[in-house]
């Protein structure tokens, strides 16, 4: 555990130094899935590694579940009653110039200026981690121009801007939802499944999604694996698929169960969980990836 704790300190130093000064893609990171098998959970606990190796993450909850509050160990009292920015009528309002519910077209603002969202609505885990329950954007791939997604796609355009932090997205279900306004501006996709047919038919389709708009590095993260079994029928699921940038096993670990709704404690506990350990591995490969990102950009001729 200190090993890799360490490890991750030293690849976080490379991006808090480089940060300021490089145009680079920076680490944002969209997770994506099938219904269960892990997106929260695993936001959750990356959120909290990237925090212990000492970043600022921004979590962003675009599920209309909203459950990662939970997760991130919120009081559940206080997590319960967040009002998510797609149904803050007065902000839309107030940002969009229309009130939320008038339906498509009509004078919308389509790009209001949105840099005071985190400050305004962001929530605060700890010193390390804020949360922004955004909620979700309907169809706003599908072009619908209505108040509460010309808000949402403006939120989601701010945030690439957003330059000090590892930005975390935890997404609802599914990839109906996942086209090009909810993607922009991500520079990494971790997409979560089970060793089952379904979970991966639908991580595969995430995968091709991921690249067509543009995301270069996906990484997979095969959850709640419970034997070598798993691993092998995960691989021969895979046999000629979508190539990622780094395949994770997480396995599947009953303190998960008993320490939610918030999986923190699997972090900040003094004794080791694998779930947590395997976790750190990635957080490696994303920090790995963002660095050769970086490398690329400042190595290519201008
Ligand atoms: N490695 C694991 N071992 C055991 N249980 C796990 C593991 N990872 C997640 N779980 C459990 O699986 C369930 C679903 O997890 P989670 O809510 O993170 O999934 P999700 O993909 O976000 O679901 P949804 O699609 O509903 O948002 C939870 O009960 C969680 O505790
Ligand atoms: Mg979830």
């Amino acid at each position: 555990m200190q090993e890799r704790k360490f490890a991750i300190q030293k690849a976080t130093r490379y991006f808090r130094a480089r940060r300021a000064a490089t145009p680079g893609d920076g680490m944002r990171i969209v997770i994506t899935g099938k219904g269960g098998v892990g997106k929260t959970t695993t936001c959750a606990i990356l959120s909290s590694l990237f925090a212990e190796g000492g970043l600022q993450v921004l979590a962003v909850d675009e599920d209309p579940q909203q459950n990662l509050a939970f997760s991130l160990g919120y009081p559940p009292e206080r997590a319960s009653v967040i009002v998510p920015l797609a149904k803050n009528a007065s902000y839309i309002e107030e940002k969009v110039g229309v009130p939320s519910g008038a339906g498509r077209g009509g004078m919308l603002r389509l790009n209001p200026q949105v840099s005071d969202v985190v400050d305004r609505f962001g929530i605060t885990i700890d010193d390390h981690i804020s949360l922004l329950v955004m909620g979700s954007v309907t169809a706003a791939a599908g072009g619908c121009l209505c108040p509460e997604n010309a808000l949402l796609g403006s939120v989601l355009r701010y945030i690439r801007l957003r330059r000090n932090e590892v930005i975390l997205m935890d997404t609802q279900a599914g990839v109906e939802h996942f086209g090009r306004a909810m993607s922009a501006g991500f520079s990494q996709a971790v997409v979560v499944t089970e060793p089952s047919f379904n979970a991966y038919s639908v991580a595969e389709h995430s995968a091709s999604l991921a690249r067509e708009l543009g995301i270069r590095h996906v990484h997979l993260v095969v959850n709640k694996v419970r034997s070598e079994a798993d691993i092998r029928k995960t691989e021969r699921l895979s046999g000629g698929g979508v190539r990622f940038t780094s395949v994770h096993y997480i396995p599947y670990n009953e303190e998960i169960i008993e320490s939610e709704p918030d999986v923190r404690s699997i972090v900040l506990g003094r004794s080791e969980n694998p779930v947590a350990e395997s976790l750190r591995d990635l957080c490696l490969d994303i920090c790995a990836a963002s660095e050769k990102s970086e490398r690329d950009i400042i190595s290519r001729p201008s």
